[in-house]
């Protein structure tokens, strides 16, 4: 005696699923973003499974037909995940049922199990998330690297513990987020080469006893290479920590860059200034001009790091093996691309926009003893002090016309208190030493301030974005290639050709 479920699994069951466990157990709105991947996924593997001579070519020609059909429906809105059917696998497979009849439908699912299934849409969808990722660190990089160009010149106050510290030049700041940047695109390279691997063929746990074709899945799919062990492919989700981690560190960077624009565009500050595109009013106050997207955006990076909190807290406890619990492992994941993207997908246009007052850095650059350092290594280098004592002498003259409401720019007063330290300099040497301008270009070690170095930078940091720009529009191309393989060995198939026989 069978029950009446409509479950593809109901087999051992002899009474129907409670609606609360249908709504509690079924993930279609997570899954509805894997749609097209599973199709892919599914028409692979129909593939190799005739090509294996597991299934007939013409099992093999009603799958592909109504597979088809399915991607075709659902691009056009006809085919719509139902909670019912549980999940993305049992929704296509069922499609294929109820169109192809369950003789052919039914033999899709040979050699396979959602467990493998799940992890190669997944796979599929986080290599493309990570590529668009990528791209979107790329164009807010060259943003980075446009600023750089034309302000290495440019000085402005540098900052350690909020307070002015010594002369930079904007450039320096603009390639500081650019080298923080590139390291970003680094750790979403690792993740993209953890993802690319293939997990078909892994079927439930155990791989099969099926004379399944993993490479042939594997080339099909556009995969680097098969995750080869079975239980492990199935029990690990690093592959979604890595990614997860690669964007919480990336968010951080974003809502660091949101802080500094946010104190930088004050009233207090106003060294910047947003273009009206990007900023808000208020309903109340009509003066007001805002910074909700840097705002928004250091506000958001909780979600992204709540993602990677709640994966790593699902799988701490988990034996090997599948456990449904790893079916909460993509709406982090999702939220997480879907945080990052949407700044990513602004952020550019904003920095782009920025009005930088470069006077009022200029201004500030001059007004709080930033050069004090440069005085005191002038010291060093001509008077052969140890570098100490340089320190406590620049010190007490900057303690005295602090003191005194005054600054560097008041020549006189620096020059009779540094002749009162025993040193002895003219006023224009005070200046040339004390310029910002020039300090900036005396920093020329590696790595460092000057306007030459900020050049050199730019030009390295050119070229590293040049070669990701260029792996990421390769590794598009491979997907893509792969794609075409399937839809070519598709098209052979339906004319007639014996899956064995087509040509790819
Ligand atoms: N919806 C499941 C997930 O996302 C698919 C795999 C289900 N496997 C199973 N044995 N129930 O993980």
């Amino acid at each position: 005696m069978t029950n009446t479920s409509t479950k593809l699994w109901s087999g051992r069951f002899r009474s129907n699923l409670s609606t609360e466990t249908e709504d509690f157990t079924q993930s279609i709105e997570v899954d509805s973003r894997l749609v097209p991947h599973d199709i892919w996924g599914s028409q692979v593997h129909a593939i190799m499974l005739a090509r294996q001579g597991i299934i007939s070519d013409e099992d093999l020609r009603h799958i592909l037909r109504w597979l088809g059909k399915a991607e075709s429906d659902f691009h056009d809105g006809k085919f719509v995940l139902t909670p019912e059917k549980e999940d993305v696998h049992m929704n296509v497979e069922s499609y294929l049922i109820e169109g192809a009849g369950s003789e052919y439908g039914g033999k899709l699912h040979t050699a396979r199990s959602r467990n493998d299934q799940v992890l190669v849409d997944a796979h599929l969808y986080i290599r493309e998330q990570l590529l668009d990722t990528q791209q979107g660190v790329s164009r807010l990089c060259r943003v980075f690297l446009a600023i750089a160009q034309e302000h290495s010149g440019t000085v402005m106050p540098g900052y350690t513990h909020t307070q002015h510290a010594q002369p930079i030049s904007l450039g320096f700041w603009a390639t500081a987020y650019v080298s923080m940047f590139l390291r970003d695109q680094k750790r979403l390279n690792a993740a993209y080469e953890l993802v690319n691997l293939n997990p078909l063929g892994a079927c439930a746990l155990a791989g099969t006893s099926f004379p399944i074709n993993r490479n042939l899945t594997t080339e099909l799919l556009g995969f680097e290479a098969v995750h080869e062990h079975a239980l492990d492919a199935i029990s690990s989700r690093d592959f979604i920590a890595e990614p997860l981690f690669a964007l919480t560190l990336l968010m951080t960077t974003l809502s660091r860059l949101g802080e500094e624009i946010v104190y930088w565009t004050t009233y207090e500050f106003n060294i910047a200034t947003l273009d009206d595109a990007y900023a808000t009013g208020s309903s109340i106050m009509p003066q007001k001009k805002n910074p909700d997207i840097a705002e928004l955006t250091r506000g958001r990076t909780g979600r992204v790091y709540a993602a990677l909190m709640d994966l790593l807290t699902n799988l701490k406890g988990l034996p090997t093996g599948y456990n449904r619990d790893l079916q909460e492992d993509k709406p982090p994941l999702w939220e997480a691309f879907d945080v990052v993207q949407s700044c990513l997908g602004v952020l550019p246009g904003l920095i782009e926009t920025l009005e930088f007052n470069t006077d009022r850095l200029e201004l500030l650059v001059n007004a709080n003893f930033a050069t004090a350092t440069e005085l005191a290594n002038f010291l060093v280098s001509e008077q052969g002090l140890p570098f100490r004592k340089c320190h406590e002498i620049v010190g007490s003259v900057v303690g005295s016309l602090a003191k005194m409401g005054k600054t560097f720019q008041d020549w006189e007063e620096t020059q009779k208190l540094l002749q009162s330290e025993g040193i002895d300099l003219s006023v224009t040497q005070l200046q040339r030493i004390l310029a910002p301008k020039l300090s900036l270009r005396n920093n020329r070690s590696l790595g460092g301030t000057s306007p030459a170095e900020v050049r050199r930078m730019v030009e390295v940091f050119e070229g590293q974005l040049n070669e990701i720009d260029y792996q990421i529009r390769s590794r598009q191309e491979q997907i893509d290639a792969a794609y075409q393989k399937t839809l070519r060995i598709i098209e052979q198939v339906m004319e007639g050709k014996a899956a064995a026989e087509v040509n790819f």
